[in-house]
């Protein structure tokens, strides 16, 4: 596309109807809520979108997503609503729980280990999960195979690439860090998490408020820091989709802030943000 058209970021408009219009769009395709308070957010990632596009105001961006009978634009505006922050190691006590417990207990029983990270953004998760799935269980790490989805397209092609800049490992320990990850040649500043963590990994875009073409049964399912943007009925049907796919005695582990209390669910409790089947 040309050159941007539009001046500064904060200089979109946005009405309370187009406001209102664009969080029904989302929430009808991902789920995702848009409560009043997100304006700002809206305004400045909308502006983002049409500058790219060369399109001036949010009243032609709308036409625009409904004339286009592909859909992909409508896929493009969830895109850039998602909010796609994680870390490794991000609330580290369910990867000591996975190291010392979880998988030990799987190993022993035999078989292949299945893990899902649903909504797995830039793939910081997955890649934490098959670091601690390599430290745990050692050769017997070839059994594990990790899922990783995501609505996103822009976060998976990011995830896929494996690649991080440097800053980002902060969290992993030291002493991971030269089994895990590898220099990038062309790149100074940027590391690669390096086969065979890598390949443990395998992605795949999935959006959770539709089907789900995998079968599981999953021994783990993560899916931490999505539901919150979900209202109380998405997240009660998520979940019970989660139990269903889990294998017997398999865990769900939800975002520290996402607690399952107030929802309908058959799992048991085992300690914050962690529930068992
Ligand atoms: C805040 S990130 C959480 C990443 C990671 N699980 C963590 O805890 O660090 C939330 C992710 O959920 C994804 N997401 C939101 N709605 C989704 C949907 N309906 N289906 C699949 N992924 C979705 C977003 O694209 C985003 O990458």
């Amino acid at each position: 596309m040309t050159a941007p058209a539009l001046g500064p970021v904060a200089a979109l408009d946005l009405t309370d109807a187009e406001f209102r219009h664009v969080g029904q769009l989302v929430t009808r395709i991902a789920g995702i809520q848009l409560p009043p308070g997100k304006e700002s957010l809206v305004r400045s990632r909308l502006a983002k979108r049409l500058r790219a596009l060369g399109i001036a105001t949010v009243r032609e961006y709308l036409e625009f997503v409904e004339r286009d009978t592909s859909r992909a634009e409508l896929a493009e505006l969830v895109d850039v609503l998602t909010t796609n922050k994680t870390s490794f190691f991000r609330e580290a006590e369910h990867f000591r729980l996975l190291e010392r417990t979880i998988l030990p207990a799987l190993a022993r029983a035999g078989g292949p280990i299945n893990v899902w990270s649903a909504g797995c953004s830039t793939g910081e998760e997955p890649y934490t999960i098959a670091m601690v799935a390599r430290e745990s269980l050692g050769a017997a790490a070839s059994r594990v195979r990790v899922l990783a989805t995501d609505i996103s397209a822009r976060v998976l092609q990011r995830a896929r690439s494996a690649e991080y800049d440097t800053a980002l490992l902060e969290d992993v320990p030291v002493a991971l860090r030269p089994a895990h990850f590898e220099a990038v040649p062309s790149s100074t500043g940027t590391v690669r998490v390096a086969s065979p963590t890598r390949d443990l990994v395998h992605f795949a875009r999935l959006n959770l408020m539709g089907d789900w073409p995998m079968k599981g049964p999953f021994d783990v399912i993560f899916c931490r820091n999505v539901m919150i943007y979900f209202d109380k009925p998405t997240q009660e049907r998520l979940v019970s989709r989660y139990a269903a796919l889990l294998a017997p005695g398999g865990y769900l582990l939800v975002g520290h802030s996402e607690s399952l209390s107030g929802l309908r669910h058959a799992l048991s409790y085992v300690q914050p943000a962690t529930y068992r089947k």
